[in-house]
């Protein structure tokens, strides 16, 4: 990805920047308290009228990655959840957050780093991250997980996601995967999760990536 769909709102003291090609439009931003993100003003988003807590909050609440922020004190970018987490979203993509090391991430979105919104129905222009293809694609699962995995495994450090070639996204390090219901549902540190939208076992590979020619490119 070069960076023509980086868009940058410099202030003072910090500087955020949207990327247009990792955003689905859920709206955290938009609709948050505070004046940081106002639409129909120009620029429509203004550092300079928050505080560095809010801005911090509020780029953080993005679930894509496509919001981040640099603050030009030398305070760093965020920091990632304690702990990495899944959420097998309804009828939608897999939301990551932690400390997130996705192959194929561009290296000039650093809210990658620790947010990210990946395809798992199959049909995105922009594979591995989601596009809102779903929606198009008539995409439905609710987000039911029914295995529990390890119970017992630690929490904390790096969450490796490795896209396979036509096959599933392959995850490594301590996690905790939500249901689309909020539940915490799975723990563990190794798992295959169906990225094609054909398992009959979602959010796990079952194979079936094979049977239906998925093709990642
Ligand atoms: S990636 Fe969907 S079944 Fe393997």
């Amino acid at each position: 990805m070069t960076d023509k769909a980086i868009v940058r709102y410099p202030g003072k003291k910090a500087e955020v920047s949207w990327d247009g090609r990792l955003c689905i439009h859920i709206g955290e931003c938009g609709r948050a308290k505070g004046d940081l993100f106002v639409g129909g003003r120009q620029p429509w988003c203004d550092p300079d009228v928050s505080g560095d807590e809010e801005i911090r909050d509020v780029v953080m609440r993005c679930p894509t990655g496509a919001l981040s922020v640099e603050f030009g004190d030398g305070a760093g970018v965020e920091t990632p959840d304690p702990v990495n987490t899944v959420h097998v979203t309804y009828n939608g993509p897999l939301f990551f957050r932690g400390n997130l090391e996705i192959e194929e991430a561009p290296d000039d979105v650093p809210g990658l780093r620790f947010r990210a919104a990946l395809c798992r129905c199959g049909a995105s222009k922009n594979k591995p991250f989601c596009d809102n293809s779903h929606a198009d694609a008539g995409f439905a699962d609710y987000g039911a997980v029914g295995d529990v995995g390890n119970a017992g495994a630690a929490s904390g450090g790096a969450l490796h996601v490795a896209p396979s070639k036509d096959g599933p996204l392959i995850v490594s390090g301590n996690m905790t995967m939500l249901a689309g219901s909020g539940r915490a549902a799975w723990k563990g540190k190794q798992v295959a999760l169906c990225r094609c939208g054909a398992s009959e076992n979602k959010p796990f590979c079952d194979g079936r990536h094979k049977k239906v020619g998925f093709k990642s490119d």
